[in-house]
């Protein structure tokens, strides 16, 4: 068995009273008992005293497995340190949507079919007879029920991830530093940066529209951000997410979410699970692009014989470091099959807009904002043609967007989509 602490691999330490328990019962149920010597114990927390528990690999009759935690923090753990590892194919938060975030979750990895009988969810984690038998009168006691300690979150500074929500008008997930941040602007630059982040959120439906037609069904969202919490998005509202538009068109389409920023993943199960697309959430991040699109998880859950539509949108101006930039849209370029897209929108100073104003109060914050021109964004695409218009003003690129009639210089931002010519290897 191995021992792992977040993704980190630990030398062995001494086995929680949990993991003896369910080592114990494992063993005493699986038909191939030898898959406990490549078992996981996942240490559940940062601290030394933290409670950990035991996971299984596929392997024989066993085809799915699932541990369950108190919280998404717990469960978060248990999904890095078993993300792309062998035997644990499609490793999922399976909590339902509108589960609170500190409810219990379970983590499932394999057959994705939800079985309601005990004794076929037996078979199917590969138990023998008596184990399914055992697993039967096990759950039909009256207190199986999971123990719950609810895992407290202590936020101390601003993401933009949470600062950006606000601005576009959700803001449940937001914390105290967030709002103050927001708050310390001036009042009529707090008003510009919402508007230039409502303008960027509507560019989503154009865009999709404009993939969709073209035969794109699958997304990667990089630099996804947080959706709102607060109760289901309206149709056409900035906080409508890629999925939900995305199924307006495509009822059998792939959506994959990536961020760098893991605490994005509780918030993204509660609005995402159940939706009939079955989006999925990977942490991953842009300045090392070459790891992540090689990950076992985005190749997996990607098809990558076929042409992937991605989408930038507001996530390169907080990488500051240029030659980073160039490098990852590069990696990205060269990976994406024939045929894939990219969709950009980029902060730049437009006009009196001027977006370098907010680079100092982010930095204040600890947060690298860096607006670019349009000569850099450009540069972003390649040799990859732009699509018409070009790169323009992002209200002004889809004749839909609602904000379509604002003067150009308040998108604060340009817009740009390009797909990989067929040639080009
Ligand atoms: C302003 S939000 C944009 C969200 C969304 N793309 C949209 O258009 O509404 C920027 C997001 O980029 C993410 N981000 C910043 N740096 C990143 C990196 N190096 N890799 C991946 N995501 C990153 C942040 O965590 C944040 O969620």
């Amino acid at each position: 068995m191995t021992t792992i602490d977040g993704s980190q691999p630990q030398p062995h330490g001494g086995i929680s009273s949990r993991c003896v328990r369910e080592q114990a019962l494992m063993a005493g149920r699986l038909a191939d008992p030898a898959l406990l010597d490549q078992a996981v114990e996942i240490k559940l927390g940062k601290d030394e005293a933290a409670d950990t528990c035991l996971a299984v690999p596929l392997g024989g009759h066993r085809v799915a497995g699932e541990v369950t935690v108190s919280g998404w923090s717990q469960a978060l753990h248990v999904l890095l340190a078993l993300d792309g590892r062998p035997g644990f194919p499609d490793v999922r938060d399976g909590a339902l949507q509108g589960s609170p975030i500190d409810a219990p979750r379970t983590v499932r990895w394999g057959l994705g079919t939800r079985l309601e009988e005990p004794s076929q969810r037996a078979q199917m984690w590969g138990y023998h007879e008596a184990g399914v038998r055992a697993y039967v009168v096990e759950q039909t006691r009256e207190d199986a029920r999971v123990p719950v300690t609810p895992m407290p979150e202590m936020p101390a500074s601003p993401t933009v991830a949470r600062i950006h929500d606000l601005l576009i008008g959700g803001g449940k997930d937001s914390y105290q530093a967030d709002r103050q941040f927001v708050a310390c602007l001036p009042h009529d630059d707090a008003q510009a940066l919402s508007l230039t982040a409502v303008i960027n959120r509507m560019h989503l439906p154009g865009v999709v529209a404009h993939l969709t037609a073209q035969g794109i069904d699958q997304f990667l969202d990089l630099g996804c951000g947080m959706q709102s919490t607060h109760g289901m998005p309206r149709k056409n509202s900035p906080t409508e997410a890629l999925h939900a538009i995305v199924a307006r068109y495509r009822d059998n389409a792939r959506v994959v979410y990536a961020d760098h920023d893991r605490r994005l993943l509780g918030s993204f199960n509660i609005w995402a699970e159940g939706h009939p697309l079955e989006p999925e959430w990977v942490q991953g991040d842009i300045r090392y692009m070459e790891q992540f699109l090689s990950s076992g998880r985005v190749q997996y859950l990607l098809d990558w014989s076929r042409p992937i539509g991605v989408l930038l949108h507001d996530v390169l101006p907080w990488i500051d470091n240029d030659k980073t930039v160039t490098t990852a849209l590069a990696v990205l370029r060269e990976q994406l099959p024939p045929g894939s897209a990219l969709s950009v929108t980029h902060a730049a100073d437009l006009g009196e807009n001027r977006m370098m104003r907010f680079t100092a109060a982010f930095r204040k914050a600890g947060i690298a904002f860096k607006p670019r021109d349009a000569a850099a964004i450009q540069a972003l695409f390649g040799d990859w043609p732009l699509e018409p218009p070009g790169l323009v003003p992002t209200h002004r690129w889809h004749p839909g967007h609602p904000h379509a009639e604002l003067a150009p210089h308040m998108a604060g931002a340009l817009a740009g989509l390009a797909f990989k010519p067929e040639n080009n290897p």
